[in-house]
């Protein structure tokens, strides 16, 4: 008799463009792991933490908008999670709903496959979920950072939380940065022909959160200026590879991840 598969899910609203189940279900079969990961379109963080009771889900990726309203409906939260004000995954671990964020190490560990941070100056465009646990990642390297965004009372509020600089979005004081991240949605699939700063310093290297289109705007100008440049895809294949151990306890095979987003990318 076939026993039922574990499942997981990607939670969010709305849901199309998630390539998450591509990626972990590639992953499920690669290690043949009696597991299926579906997608989940809820409005609702309460209505989603209930159905993961009920139906016994195992594990959830969380994604926009319910990264952080979701962490009142959990039992625990990592620390750093909680420091974050962000997740994104939660494990169902005997009915006892936990909270994790995997995105601010998968972010430093994009970066790193690229360049050295260590004593470099930094700059984050944009200052919602995705900059918090940026800018947290950023903190535990010890790099220096100014956080810039369209509200400055909210680059304000992470900035006094971190005790460094902000500023509201601005080209000039980007001069001294070494490292220049977008955190925000301008860019993104079906935006594609707006970038969130055009004047870009030479000599520096720019990174984009974004991974649809895998070249943004905002990259394309920096390429062009002679930029090292980091896409979007590590940062999200990493945070998957994370999760894939939280839901699991494996390793992932992270190859054959890369190979499917790729593939879905195109
Ligand atoms: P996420 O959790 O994905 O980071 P978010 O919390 O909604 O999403 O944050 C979105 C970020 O993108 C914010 O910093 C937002 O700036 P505001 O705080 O001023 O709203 C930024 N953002 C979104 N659209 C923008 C635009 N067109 N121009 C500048 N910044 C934008």
């Amino acid at each position: 008799m076939k026993l039922e598969p574990t499942i997981c899910a990607v939670i969010g609203y709305p849901l199309k463009h998630s390539l998450s189940p591509l990626i972990h279900n590639a992953a499920f079969s690669k290690l043949g792991l009696n597991y299926m990961y579906k997608s989940i379109e809820i409005q609702d963080t309460k209505a989603a933490t209930r159905k993961m009771l009920e139906e016994n889900i195992k594990g959830y990726s969380v994604t926009i908008p319910h990264k952080e309203s979701i962490i009142q409906q959990l039992n625990e939260v990592e620390p750093i999670a909680e420091k974050i004000g962000a997740i994104n995954t939660v494990i169902n671990e005997n009915r006892v709903l936990k909270g994790y964020n995997t995105d601010y190490s998968a972010a430093i560990k994009s970066i790193e496959d690229v360049i050295d941070i260590k004593n470099k100056r930094a700059a984050i465009l944009g200052a919602g979920g995705a900059a918090r646990a940026i800018a947290y990642g950023l903190k535990l390297a010890a790099v220096s950072t100014i956080i810039q965004n369209r509200t400055i009372e909210k680059a304000k509020v992470l900035a006094e939380e971190l005790n460094c600089d902000f500023s509201e979005i601005n080209s000039e004081l980007l001069k001294d940065c070494d490292l220049i991240i977008n955190t925000t949605s301008v860019g993104m699939y079906p935006d594609i022909d707006n970038s969130i700063i055009e004047n870009i310093p030479e000599n520096c290297t720019v990174c984009d959160i974004v991974y649809n289109p895998l070249e943004t705007k905002f990259l394309k100008i920096a390429r062009r200026k002679g930029c090292k440049i980091i896409n979007g895809k590590g940062m999200f294949l990493y945070q998957a590879v994370e999760q894939f151990k939280l839901f699991t306890g494996k390793e992932a095979p992270k190859e054959i991840m890369e190979k499917v987003l790729l593939e879905g990318l195109k």
